[in-house]
């Protein structure tokens, strides 16, 4: 059998038909062409789809119960209120789930990455946006409205606008967008890593905030449900190695003697993640 797994986010749609293990029988990606996001996924879903015994979405954005988008930020416009689950059920008729990005990238990483075999863990993934996900007890958490785990739109990091409208989230300090904004000359995060490699110390600077932020935000999660690991991923993990010493510095000093045997791992399940989550949540449901 197999899945279709469909990753949808700001800068690129990513597909993956799976087989039941999850491995990879066939992919596709593309940059997000502004306004016609979820057209274009619809189309590139519908020639992958043949076989395939169901689609699992995951997408940006806090999705409600009924599938669709309940909160989003200024990279998604016209896109709240927006019914994922029966736009896509309507285009494609196969039996769908509709989840956030985050949340089927770690319930992707607890079924065949690097939190398998553990009860207690998060995941954060750093991209465009930052998304988080939480499992407590083997549970996948989703709050009342979708939005548990929405770790980039906590507050606490300084009074930077963040693409939610508030001020001070650490999406605001630590997405690609933040690293690219802070560094202030209009390119990308990943050639500020590239930059900061090279010696340029204002784009280790940026770097090196965005890393303790991100620990702060881990040591906070990670204290309120006493998880074992926590799973790093998204585009922006490209560059752990810049990321990775404030932001283990950051975690060490701040969490209780219980967690700092926490473990923080990049995701296993590679550049697709999401997307295999994502068919992985289209098995789940259809077991
Ligand atoms: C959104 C999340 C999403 C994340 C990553 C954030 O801005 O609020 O829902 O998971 O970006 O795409
Ligand atoms: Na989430």
């Amino acid at each position: 059998m197999s899945w279709l797994g469909v990753d949808i986010g700001g800068t690129k749609i990513q597909l993956v038909r799976c087989d039941d293990d999850l491995r990879i029988l066939d992919s596709r990606r593309a940059e997000s062409p502004p306004g016609k996001i979820l057209a274009t996924a619809i189309e590139m879903a519908a020639e992958l789809a043949e076989g395939a015994q169901g689609i699992g979405i995951g997408a940006a954005g806090v999705i409600d119960p009924t599938g669709a988008v309940a909160a989003t930020t200024e990279v998604f416009p016209g896109w709240a209120g927006t019914n994922l689950t029966e736009i896509v059920s309507r285009e494609l008729g196969l039996p769908l789930v509709v989840d956030n990005d985050a949340n089927a990238f770690l319930h992707g990483e607890a079924t065949a990455g690097a939190a398998r075999g553990y009860k207690h863990a998060f995941g954060i993934t750093v991209g465009t946006g930052i998304g988080g996900a939480l499992i407590s007890d083997g549970v996948l958490l989703r709050g009342a409205s979708g939005g548990a785990g929405e770790i980039g739109h906590t507050p606490g990091f300084g009074n930077e606008p963040c693409t939610c409208g508030a001020r001070g989230h650490l999406e605001s300090v630590a997405s690609g967008l933040s690293i690219s904004r802070r560094y202030g000359q209009d390119i990308s995060a990943g050639q500020v890593a590239e930059r900061a490699r090279l010696g340029d110390p204002e784009a280790q600077q940026v770097f090196e905030e965005a890393g303790a932020a991100l620990g702060q935000a881990i040591a906070v999660v990670a204290t309120v449900l006493d998880s074992q690991i926590a799973v790093l991923g998204g585009g922006v993990l490209g560059s752990w190695d810049l990321l990775e010493p404030t932001c283990r510095a950051a975690v060490q000093a701040t969490v209780l003697p219980t967690n700092a045997g926490l473990l923080i791992e990049t995701a296993q399940l590679g550049a697709y993640a999401v997307a295999i989550g994502a068919a992985a949540l289209a098995a789940a449901q259809a077991s």
